[in-house]
């Protein structure tokens, strides 16, 4: 057994731009041996995508959409469309445990290898791909972003307020959070392989099933307003004869209320998020307007509060008015009361925390110079790789991967070269 969680374990990485490589990049922070397939020319397209830096010859450096999600792999750059390039690929699916696609429909066919090909090149080999729609059904054939995953799987319907456009959300739900759901899948398959004989097995995940998935609640929302008869009392809006699920502005959207709270000097992101704990409601008003707040019959029950609730987070607001959001958060956390600061990106790249968690960290890229990225947030007491190293550069592990995965000699990767395995593929006519 190796010293790092997934060692051993070499995972052909073909995907590209958001959702798979976020995955494979999780894959390698376990400790797989993640080889980036590419086309070669621009290869994954995002390396050349909101670039904005050059080099010293005037160059553009590959973008931080690229490095950030494809740190601690290697690259090799591979013509699918030639002969030769075909026999590399053949080679490495015979040497690797898992291969990841993300290309839009039918991409892999048309290279000529469906998964019964790759299955009979390697039974063991475990095929994890991401579609926007899944493998089958009446959108298969359409190509997905993110934010048309978020707009087709009830995300976006639900975020915002309702007096304003459905919203994106900031987190990368469509693409990152699918990624999440593909390295789930793939860690279940190596699983099951240690125990079903070796088999291999294909692992299959939508865009819109993951962002389905994480809004679960929001569903659960929907089953509980049956079809109109039913109501949302948490709300701050009434709900009554809706048939489908509303925005819900900054309401909590849980069992507990919840809302922003705006702090002094009431900037854009001057706020606090509060979750007002049933228990901890009288220490609340003792801090914040003694007994009369407490006796309030506005506020007397959980039901009274949330029919209330606006009035109520007017209240909490006033006494908030006087605290900056990182005090005002003291102060409640000092209680026990769960609140916290809305943090900008900014904020959040000078946290102590944030430094602490090693969620914002530095890369040493001695090529395109060092950059910052933000960390591994699945910790394992044991099994993680020591460090983020740098993403790599476009083939920059092309020949040693031909020799020493493949087992290719000199002469067959020249013969190669001149047959077109590593020159850049034509793009289909659509
Ligand atoms: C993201 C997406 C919309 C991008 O669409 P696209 O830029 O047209 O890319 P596709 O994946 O459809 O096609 C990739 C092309 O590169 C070619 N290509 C990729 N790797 C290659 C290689 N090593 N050698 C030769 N050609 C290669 C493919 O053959 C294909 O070209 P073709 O259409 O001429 O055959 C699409 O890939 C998609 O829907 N993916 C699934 C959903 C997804 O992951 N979306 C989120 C992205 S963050």
């Amino acid at each position: 057994m190796g010293k790092y969680a997934l060692e051993g374990v070499r995972i052909l990485d073909m995907t590209h731009v958001q959702a798979g490589p976020t995955a494979a990049q999780l894959l390698a922070w376990l400790g797989a041996d993640v080889v980036k397939f590419e086309p070669p020319g621009t290869g994954d397209i995002t390396r050349v995508q909101l670039c904005h830096e050059k080099d010293k010859d005037g160059k553009w450096i590959d973008s931080l959409y690229f490095t950030m999600l494809n740190s601690n792999k290697r690259s090799i750059t591979v013509n699918m469309k030639s002969k030769s390039g075909c026999e590399a690929f053949e080679a490495l699916i015979k040497k690797s445990d898992v291969v990841m696609e993300n290309f839009g429909p039918g991409v892999l066919d048309r290279f000529g290898y469906p998964y019964e090909k790759l299955a009979e090149l390697n039974p063991g080999l475990i095929y994890a791909t991401l579609k926007g729609f899944g493998a089958t059904g009446p959108y298969s054939n359409f190509k997905a972003y993110e934010p048309i995953a978020q707009a087709m799987s009830g995300s976006m319907s639900t975020t915002g307020f309702p007096e304003g456009p459905p919203m994106i959300t900031g987190s990368q739900v469509g693409d990152t959070g699918t990624g999440l759901h593909l390295c789930i899948g793939i860690c279940a398959a190596l699983y099951q392989r240690t125990h079903n004989g070796g088999k291999g097995q294909i692992v299959e995940v939508a865009m819109t099933d993951g962002v389905m998935n994480l809004c679960r609640v929001k569903y659960r929302d929907h089953g509980r307003l049956m079809g109109g008869k039913g109501e949302l009392s948490e709300y701050s809006r009434p709900t009554l004869g809706m048939t489908y699920v509303p925005r819900a502005g900054l309401d909590s959207g849980g069992g507990q209320l919840g809302n922003c709270i705006p702090c002094k000097p009431f900037g854009a992101n001057d706020y606090c998020y509060m979750v007002l704990q049933e228990a901890i409601f009288p220490q609340l008003c003792e801090m914040i307007g003694g007994e009369a707040l407490k006796n309030d019959p506005r506020f007397l029950k959980i039901g009274d509060r949330r029919k209330n609730q606006n009035e109520l987070w007017k209240i909490i607001a006033d006494f908030a008015k006087d605290y900056t959001k990182f005090e005002l958060t003291k102060l409640f956390n000092d209680k026990d009361f769960p609140c916290g600061p809305v943090m900008t990106t900014e904020d959040n790249s000078k946290d102590p925390h944030v430094a602490h968690r090693k969620m914002w960290v530095e890369v040493k890229d001695e090529v395109r110079g060092n950059y910052w990225t933000v960390g591994m947030p699945v910790k394992l007491s044991d099994g993680l790789v020591p460090e983020i190293t740098r993403a790599p550069l476009l083939g920059e592990h092309t020949e040693d991967i031909l020799k020493n995965v493949c087992g290719f000699s000199d002469e067959k990767i020249k013969a190669m070269t001149e047959d077109g395995g590593f020159s850049v593929p034509e793009r289909r006519k659509k």
